[in-house]
């Protein structure tokens, strides 16, 4: 079944260099007949949280970008969180991102692609995430999709530099990501 997978990026660094993990995983997401929606928090000029999107009392108007992203993220079936490691934990403007929403993620699943310079793909910020994502009501797939180098991985277009090695992992990931995004979207279209 198609299906909406927002991509969800988290970094705002200058010369940053995840946008291109992410890149590469909305044109996966695309490929595999699904509608993908990258989510730039630099795009979304987001504003270190004040109130959730929920705490605007009726009649209060959130400001127009915390609006389209809640709508973007209500009409998702599924998230992907891109994220580097910052000091053993996600980046900043992931959790910021994340926090600003809570009933959008419910009863969805999350996947995890994490990634770093370095060579550890940012794993450590993965358990983190993992944790903050349960207590969202998105619990994350098994599957994790670690990208270690990611300088070298991808170019600046999103272009793996193993491509058949990139598809292969993608493709498991993905394919893990849909079977929970089909169950819970047919579970709660029973409720
Ligand atoms: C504040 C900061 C802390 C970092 N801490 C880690 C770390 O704990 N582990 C790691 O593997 N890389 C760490 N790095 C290196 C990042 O993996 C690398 O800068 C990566 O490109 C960050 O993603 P971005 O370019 O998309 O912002 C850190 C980088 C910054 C800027």
């Amino acid at each position: 079944m198609a299906l909406t997978i927002s991509i969800l990026f988290g970094s705002v660094r200058d010369g940053r260099l995840g946008i291109r993990y992410a890149k590469y995983l909305e044109a996966a997401v695309k490929a595999r007949g699904h509608t993908a929606v990258l989510i730039d928090p630099l795009e979304f000029d987001l504003p270190l949280l004040r109130k959730r999107f929920s705490d605007y009392a009726p009649g209060q108007t959130p400001p127009e970008n915390v609006a389209k992203l809640h709508k973007i993220l209500l009409d998702s079936d599924a998230f992907i969180l891109v994220s580097a490691e910052y000091n053993h934990a996600p980046a900043p403007a992931m959790l910021n991102l994340l926090d600003h929403f809570k009933s959008e993620y419910e009863s969805k699943p999350s996947a995890i692609a994490c990634y770093s310079y370095g060579p550890f793909g940012g794993v450590r910020a993965a358990m983190t995430l993992r944790a903050v994502m349960g207590e969202l009501g998105a619990s994350s797939i098994p599957r994790l999709l670690p990208c270690p180098a990611v300088h070298e991985a991808f170019d600046g277009n999103g272009l793996p530099k193993d491509e058949s090695a990139w598809k292969k992992r993608s493709d498991d990931f993905l394919g893990q990501l849909e079977w929970y995004a089909n169950a819970l979207k047919g579970a709660r279209a029973k409720n």
